[in-house]
């Protein structure tokens, strides 16, 4: 049978969405090439979040191309994001492209290569939608290799409504879409049944699950219902979520920090500008000071909660005074990290087309600034680390890396430390003993009692 390679780009939901689609040709029979030289089939999985990232991909279609005169046969695809925003416009700009795949079609990537194969089509165009397609990214590649996966991403949703000025997503994700409680629990049980030890809840807008088809009860929100169904699986140990948005933090799931013990004390809530005006103008839904009181609220409850978010800056209007305030709630908020992004202005979207859009040297300058900030913060609280206990679940080898292995603390910090196999998904709590950037480095073998890393 042939093989298939794909290359993702982008969020975590793409990695999700490529792994379903994998899952599904391996099933059909086909098998996983090791790298994208030997394969024949090459599917690029796309992000139209930013201009770069779109680039990258035409980048690399057109590098794919070029290489397919001398290896006729090869089948190409798009999948994801920029398939749907730009449809068959892709084929019409790159004739080699024989495959376009929209983010409701992902389910029937392999039925369609089939097809391609055998010759019965010659190009093929699916950028529709389709009702229940929230429902057909469930498929999981675990245990490649021989080894056992020990944490595993389960998509509960699709689209967005929050129509943020700069986000391109609600047009290539289409409107909010969940899957049902019940649908969701069966998937993570099967995956708990299979060794996973931990979970990660997925979708755009995660605190958004369910909202227009399952009731509050008892004043707890359908997202909180379902981490309440999710918690209750024997031998799951972990869950995460991402990425939630800070008008869905209500009480409730401020609360459930509290009350779920296997509900992590992490969060990665992006907050993307310090400035109000900013904030208004993004249509985000909440100002500054309700963000700050978000995060405060959750350290009540969890005083060693770690905090990730993302950041644009240079937004059209965005002055130096707003910038200045996003760099001050940089330093209030006391973010394990963030992601920094120059604003890319996206077709069709308000904000591509508002005045005072910033120069790119400005966005550039601002970037490099709040990277500083984060670095230097990140250093000192990485650092405040060392010499200090940390609980970690060992997923398995370290990238960078193999010979060593690597687990996250519950607040999604990296810890990597000599290990081995049998320490893969295994909770353990090792002495840190060295900070790098956004790494800590432990040992399993030190026993302590000066209590637990929580900064
Ligand atoms: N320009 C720059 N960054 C963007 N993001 C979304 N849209 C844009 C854009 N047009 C960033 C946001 C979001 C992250 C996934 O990508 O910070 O949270």
């Amino acid at each position: 049978m042939p093989s298939v390679f794909i290359k993702t780009y982008g969020c975590q939901m793409n990695e999700r969405d490529s792994e379903a689609v994998a899952a599904q040709l391996v099933a059909k029979g086909y098998s996983l090439a090791a790298s994208e030289a030997v394969a024949d089939v090459i599917l690029l999985n796309t992000c139209s979040v930013r201009d770069g990232a779109e680039q990258k991909a035409l980048g690399k279609m057109t590098a794919l191309a070029g290489d397919l005169r001398r290896k006729p046969g090869v089948l190409l695809g798009f999948m994801g994001c920029m398939a749907q925003s730009r449809g068959r416009e892709l084929i019409d700009r790159l004739p080699d492209v024989d495959l376009v795949v929209g983010t409701q079609k992902f389910h029937r990537t392999a039925e369609y290569i089939d097809e391609l194969l055998a010759g019965r089509r010659d190009k093929i165009v699916d950028v529709a939608e389709e009702a229940g397609s929230e429902a057909t990214i469930r498929e999981h590649l675990l245990n490649g290799n021989g080894t056992k996966s020990v944490t595993a991403f389960v998509s509960i949703m699709q689209g967005c409504n929050q129509y943020c000025t700069f986000c391109i997503v609600p047009y290539t994700r289409g409107g909010e879409r969940s899957r049902t409680i019940p649908d969701i629990v069966a998937e993570c049980r099967q995956l708990v049944e299979r060794g996973v030890k931990e979970i990660t809840l997925l979708g755009q807008i995660v605190t958004s699950y369910g909202k227009r088809d399952i009731p509050v009860r008892a004043g707890k929100s359908a997202f909180v219902q379902l981490i309440e169904a999710v918690h209750e699986i024997d031998g799951l140990e972990r869950i995460r979520f991402t990425s939630p948005h800070p008008k869905g933090y209500g009480d409730d799931l401020v609360e459930a920090y509290g009350r779920l013990p296997k509900l992590v004390e992490s969060a990665h809530l992006p907050v993307q500008s310090g400035s109000d005006r900013i904030l208004k103008a993004m249509h985000r839904g909440y100002t500054r000071e309700r963000y700050l009181e978000i995060i405060r609220k959750l350290r009540q409850v969890r005083p060693e909660m770690g905090i990730t978010t993302d950041i644009i800056v240079g937004f059209p209007g965005e002055t130096e005074t707003d910038f200045e305030e996003t760099l001050s709630l940089v330093r209030e908020a006391d973010f394990d990290n963030a992601f920094i992004f120059k604003y890319s202005p996206r077709r069709d979207t308000p904000a591509a087309t508002m005045p005072d859009q910033v120069p790119h040297e400005v966005r550039e300058e601002r970037n490099r600034r709040t990277l500083a900030s984060i670095n230097e913060h990140g250093a000192r609280k990485y650092g405040s680390c060392v010499g200090r206990m940390a609980q970690i679940l060992v997923e398995g080898p370290s990238r960078k890396n193999p010979a060593r292995m690597m687990g996250r603390t519950r607040t999604n910090r990296i810890v990597v430390f000599d290990g081995s196999e049998r320490h893969r998904g295994q909770i353990m709590d090792v002495k840190i003993t060295r900070a790098g950037s956004f790494t800590l480095y432990g040992d399993p073998a030190i026993l302590n009692l000066d209590g637990p890393c929580n900064q």
